[in-house]
C-alpha cells in the first residue's frame, strides 16, 4: 500500500501520511500512473499500422546448433532518414516442444551501449536441453516469391522463418496448420539505441518528474498470433477476467492495453488492464479445435499488451485475412532485447510443463506454511500476540503462522525490534513453537537513511544502494522516510543481503521465523508512479527501465537464499513477496496485495490467482476479508471458506481496520469460520501431494476447469469456479444473502457433494440451493483424496496423525489417486526421502503401489448417503507399505 503523494518536503510528508491514515476510504488515483496515451513507446507502437515493418531476412545459416540471420531494412528513401543496422536473429530449439528467437543489435556493429538482456531467470538446466540443429531445409510458403527456412522442432511441428516479410511460426507439419506466429501483421519494430545528436529532446516528463532518458528511444513491439485459440490468458498481474478480454477492436471502447509494470497501486479496483505488483510476460492461448500453446518474452522493462478483437485491423484500412479462431496480441516494451519462447504444448499442462522448463518449477513449500495464517497491519505487542494465540486455541480453531508486520520493527528499520513492544522475541516465537507454530516477521527494501543504523552505514560505505541518474545513492521515500534501495542485481549485495537472516545477525529472531517481503515493486511514495525513477543506475551501469519488473524477483531471491543460509542448506524458506516476475515461483509465495473488503474483490481474487497459477507462481492468495476496509459478517466468512481453498491461505487487515480474528463475530459465524479453516486442515494432505506435483511439473495446485477438461468449450471463460488439482471442483459465492447458485459441473463424469456426499451429473450446470455453512465444493467420480480428520492446534502437530481417503467412485466403479508426503521442512525429498502412493480403487479392491494384498486391519466402512460413494475410515495399514485392501 502507499498512499497517493507528490515529492515534496519531508515534513509535509509527514502530515499527509498522518491525514491519509485517518481517512481509511479514498479511491484509486487512476492519475497517478501513465496511460497509453502518456507513455510515448506505448503511443507510437499502437498508432502503427498493420505491414508497416520492412524487415526481411537474410544471410540463413546454421551456427552453434541454431538458425541464424540479419534482418535488414531497404535503403532509406531519403538521406535524412537513418539507416538501420541489421539485427542478429537466432532461432533455437529446446526439448519438449519450445523454441526460443532472440533478436538483438549486432554487437560487432558497434552499438552505442549493450542492451539489457534479463540474466538469472532462464535455468542452467534449460539451456543443456537445447538441440543441435544441423540443417534448415528451404521452402516456398504463402505464394511468396522468396523462401523460407524450415527447422525441426519436435515431433509433428517445425518452426518456419520466413524471410521476406520477416515473419517466425511454428507450425504442425502435417498439413502446416500454425500454431503460434510473431509478426504475421507486420507490426515488428525496434528503435535501435544511437548517438544523441544536438536537437534531440529525450527526456520524458510526468508528474512533475523528469526521467532523462540518456540512451533516448530504445522501445521494442510486434505482434503474436495465436491460432486455433479462442480464448488467451496469463500475463498477471492485472485485477481482471481469467480469460483476457480484447483492449483493441470493434466494439471496444477505449481500454488502456493490459499494463505489465511493477506498481503499488492504493486501492486498485477490480477490473482493470492497469498494472500491479508483479509482471509475468507469459501468454496462454486454448481452444477447442487444438488445444493450447504459449508465448514468453523474457524482458524485465515496462511492457504494454494489447489484445486484439476480431476485425481490429479495420480501422488501418488493410484488411487482414478472416481471424477464424485466431488471437492477435500486440507486445510494447520500453527497451531490452527480443528473447522470446513458443511454447507447442498441445495440452494445457504441457504448456506450464514447457514454460517452467524454462523458469522453474515452483518451490516445494515447507508444509506449515501450507496450512492457516494469521496476520494483520499489526499485532501490537508480545500480549497482543500471546492473546489471539491462546484465543485460537480456545476457539479451538488450528493456524499454523502469526505474522508482525512494519510496526514490530525500532522505527522501520528492518532486522530489529521495537524492545518496548517486543522485549523478548525469541521467547514469544519459543512459545509459539511450542505449539508447533511460526511467526513472519516483514523486511522491505526500503533502508531507512539513518547514520546511526548499521545496515544503512555499512550499505553507504559499500556503495551497495542503486544510483540516481547523476550517480548518488538514490534517496526516496517510504515507511521510514528517507530511504535507499540495496542494488539486488548485482549478485554480490545479493550474497551480502542473504547474511542478514543469519540468526546471529538477525537479532531476535530463532529458526522458527520466516519472512515478508513487501514494497518491492519496489515501491517509492515520492518517486514517478510511486516507484523509482527510470533513469536511476543499477550494477553495471543498466538503467532501472531495463530492470524494473525484476528488482522484486531479485530481492525475493535474496530473502529466500538467505533462509537457505541460515539454515545450513536443510531448512526450506518460506518467503512472501508482494513484486514478482519470472522465476519467482523458485523463491516463495506471493499474495495479491491490497485488495479491499467488497464482493467484488472476492470475486477477482479467483481469475488472479488463476492467472498466477497458470504463469507459474502456483503458491498465491488474498488477503482473506480484504485488507481495505470492514467487511461485513457475510462477507468475510464467505471469503474464509473461498479461502480456504487458496494455495496460500492467509487473513490480513489494515491496520485502519476493526479487529476481525474469527472470534469477534458471535458463536455461529465462529463456528462457520472455523469449519472453513477445519476443512483446508484436512485437505492438507491432497493440498501437499500437489505442491508436489507442482514442483515437479509446474502444473498448478488451483486450475482452471478448463486444464482439466480442454476440450469442454463452457469452461473456457468460467472463473467463478476452479479445480483444486484434478479432483475438486469448487465455486465461490460471490454475492450476499444469495439462496441458489448455478455450478457448471464438467466432464462425462458425476460430481459428488464434499459435505453431503450427493451425486450430481456431470456435462451440465446445476441450479443448488446455497447455505451459510458452506460454499458448494465437489469431488470429481473416479478420484481418491487423502484427508486427516483429527483437528489439532497446527498442522505441525498433526505429522503422525492417521489418513483418511476418501474414494468417489466413477461409473465403473473405480477410481484413483495420489499421497506425498515427506518431512514437510527439509531438502532430504531431493535425496528421495518421500512416500508417494499411487491408489486405485478397482474390481472392489482398493490398492496401493503394490498388488499385495495385506492382512485386514480394523476396519470402519462407512457408506454415504448415494450408493457408490464410499469411504474407507481407520484401514490401519502403515501408509509406507504396499497393500490391498477388499471391500466384500
Ligand atoms: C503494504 C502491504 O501490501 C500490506 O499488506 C502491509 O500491511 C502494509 N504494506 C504495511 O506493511
Amino acid at each position: 500500500m502507499a498512499p497517493n503523494i507528490n515529492p515534496t518536503l519531508p515534513l509535509l510528508l509527514l502530515l499527509l501520511l498522518f491525514t491519509l491514515h485517518l481517512s481509511s476510504v479514498s479511491a484509486w488515483k487512476k492519475e497517478e500512473f501513465r496511460t497509453c496515451n502518456q507513455t510515448p513507446f506505448c503511443k507510437r507502437a499502437r498508432s502503427r499500422k498493420p505491414h508497416s515493418s520492412s524487415l526481411f531476412a537474410t544471410d540463413v545459416a546454421i551456427l552453434d546448433g541454431a538458425l541464424t540471420a540479419n534482418l535488414r531494412q531497404p535503403p532509406p528513401e531519403s538521406p535524412d532518414q537513418d539507416q538501420i543496422k541489421p539485427l542478429l536473429f537466432t532461432l533455437s530449439v529446446n526439448q519438449n516442444g519450445v523454441v526460443r528467437v532472440k533478436i538483438d543489435e549486432d554487437p560487432s556493429l558497434d552499438p552505442p551501449k549493450k542492451r539489457f538482456e534479463v540474466p538469472d531467470v532462464v535455468l542452467p538446466e534449460f539451456e543443456s536441453t537445447k538441440l543441435w540443429l544441423q540443417r534448415f531445409q528451404t521452402e516456398t510458403v504463402d505464394g511468396d516469391s522468396g523462401p523460407s527456412s524450415v527447422v525441426y522442432v519436435a515431433d509433428g511441428y517445425e518452426a518456419v522463418l520466413r524471410h521476406n516479410p520477416f515473419e517466425v511460426y511454428v507450425r504442425e507439419k502435417q498439413g502446416k496448420r500454425r500454431v503460434l506466429s510473431l509478426n504475421s501483421h507486420g507490426l515488428f519494430d525496434f528503435e535501435q539505441l544511437r548517438v544523441k545528436q544536438e536537437g534531440d529532446d529525450w527526456e520524458e516528463r510526468f508528474k512533475g518528474h523528469t526521467d532523462v532518458r540518456p540512451y533516448g528511444p530504445q522501445s521494442i513491439s510486434f505482434d503474436v498470433s495465436f491460432f486455433d485459440a479462442d480464448f488467451v490468458y496469463g500475463i498477471p498481474e492485472h485485477a481482471s477476467s481469467f480469460a483476457l478480454r480484447p483492449t483493441r477492436g470493434p466494439g471496444v471502447d477505449d481500454s488502456e492495453p493490459y499494463r505489465l509494470f511493477n506498481l503499488d497501486v492504493f486501492e486498485y479496483i477490480h477490473d482493470s488492464p492497469f498494472g500491479l505488483y508483479g509482471s509475468i510476460p507469459f501468454m496462454l492461448g486454448h481452444g477447442k479445435a487444438r488445444g493450447t500453446s504459449g508465448f514468453f518474452w523474457l524482458n524485465a522493462a515496462e511492457m504494454q499488451i494489447d489484445v486484439l478483437g476480431s476485425g481490429w485491423d479495420a480501422e488501418s484500412g488493410i484488411l487482414l485475412p478472416e481471424s477464424g479462431g485466431r488471437i492477435d496480441t500486440l507486445w510494447m516494451s520500453e527497451a531490452g532485447i527480443v528473447d522470446t519462447f513458443f511454447f507447442i504444448g498441445p495440452g494445457p499442462k504441457d504448456v506450464v510443463r514447457q514454460y517452467t522448463s524454462v523458469t522453474g518449477t515452483p518451490a516445494m513449500p515447507q508444509l506449515f506454511s501450507t496450512a492457516y495464517h494469521q496476520c494483520r497491519w499489526n499485532y501490537r505487542d508480545e500480549e497482543d500476540v500471546e492473546n489471539v494465540d491462546s484465543k485460537f486455541d480456545e476457539h479451538d480453531i488450528p493456524y499454523d503462522v502469526l505474522w508482525l508486520d512494519i510496526e514490530h520493527t525500532d522505527g522501520k528499520r528492518y532486522f530489529t525490534w521495537d524492545r518496548v513492544l517486543f522485549p523478548n522475541p525469541e521467547q514469544m516465537q519459543n512459545k509459539l513453537a511450542a505449539k508447533g507454530r511460526h511467526m513472519v516477521t516483514i523486511v522491505d527494501p526500503h533502508i531507512k537513511r539513518d547514520e546511526s543504523f548499521h545496515l544503512h552505514k555499512e550499505a553507504t560505505s559499500k556503495g551497495y544502494y542503486v544510483k540516481d541518474a547523476t550517480g548518488k545513492d538514490y534517496d526516496g521515500w517510504c515507511w521510514p522516510g528517507s530511504s535507499s534501495y540495496p542494488d539486488m542485481l548485482n549478485p554480490e549485495i545479493r550474497s551480502w543481503w542473504s547474511e542478514k537472516f543469519s540468526l546471529k545477525n538477525y537479532v531476535g529472531s530463532t529458526p522458527w521465523l520466516y519472512i515478508w517481503n513487501d514494497m518491492n515493486e519496489p515501491s517509492v511514495f515520492n518517486g514517478p508512479e510511486v516507484t523509482m525513477p527510470r533513469d536511476a543506475l543499477h550494477y553495471g551501469g543498466v538503467e532501472h527501465r531495463e530492470l524494473h519488473n525484476a528488482y522484486g524477483y531479485y530481492f525475493h531471491m535474496a530473502t529466500s537464499d538467505g533462509l537457505v543460509k541460515r539454515g545450513d542448506g536443510k531448512d526450506r524458506p518460506f518467503v512472501l513477496s508482494r513484486a514478482f516476475f519470472s522465476g519467482s515461483q523458485r523463491y516463495g509465495a506471493v499474495w495479491t496485495g491490497d485488495n479491499t473488503a467488497d464482493w467484488d474483490q472476492l470475486r477477482v481474487s479467483v481469475p488472479m490467482i488463476l492467472t498466477l497459477g497458470l504463469t507459474g507462481m502456483t503458491f498465491s492468495g488474498a488477503d482473506v476479508g480484504g485488507f481495505f476496509g470492514n467487511p461485513e459478517t457475510e462477507l468475510l466468512v464467505r471469503w474464509y471458506q473461498l479461502g480456504a481453498y487458496y494455495p496460500f491461505f492467509r487473513a490480513h487487515a489494515h491496520h485502519d481496520t476493526k479487529r476481525r480474528e474469527p472470534w469477534l463475530f458471535g458463536e455461529r459465524n465462529t463456528e462457520l469460520m472455523r469449519d472453513a479453516i477445519h476443512t483446508r486442515y484436512a485437505l492438507l494432505p491432497y493440498f501437499y501431494t500437489l505442491f508436489r506435483e507442482a514442483n515437479t511439473s509446474g502444473v498448478p495446485v488451483m486450475r482452471p476447469l478448463w486444464m482439466e477438461f480442454p476440450s469442454d468449450k463452457a469452461t473456457f471463460s468460467n472463473d467463478e469456479a476452479f479445480m483444486v488439482g484434478n479432483s475438486l471442483l469448487v465455486q465461490g459465492i460471490y454475492t450476499e444473502q444469495v439462496k441458489h447458485a448455478s455450478v457448471y459441473l464438467p466432464g462425462g463424469q458425476s460430481w459428488y457433494d464434499l459435505r453431503t456426499g450427493i451425486i450430481y451429473k456431470g456435462g451440465t450446470a446445476h441450479k443448488l440451493e446455497v447455505s451459510e455453512e458452506t460454499i458448494p465444493a465437489f469431488q470429481r467420480a473416479g478420484t481418491i483424496i487423502p484427508r486427516k480428520d483429527r483437528y489439532r492446534r497446527s498442522s505441525t502437530q498433526m505429522a503422525n496423525d492417521p489418513y483418511t481417503l476418501v474414494i468417489a467412485l466413477n461409473g465403473s466403479h473405480a477410481a484413483e489417486g495420489e499421497l506425498y508426503i515427506d518431512d514437510g521442512k527439509s531438502f532430504e525429498f531431493k535425496q528421495g526421502a518421500y512416500i508417494h502412493r499411487h491408489f486405485v480403487f478397482s474390481d472392489g479392491k482398493l490398492t496401493s503401489s503394490s498388488l499385495a494384498e495385506i492382512e485386514l486391519g480394523p476396519l470402519w466402512l462407512r457408506r454415504g448417503k448415494s450408493a457408490p460413494v464410499l469411504t474407507i475410515r481407520r484401514p490401519n495399514v502403515p501408509v509406507a507399505d504396499d497393500w490391498t485392501i477388499k471391500i466384500l
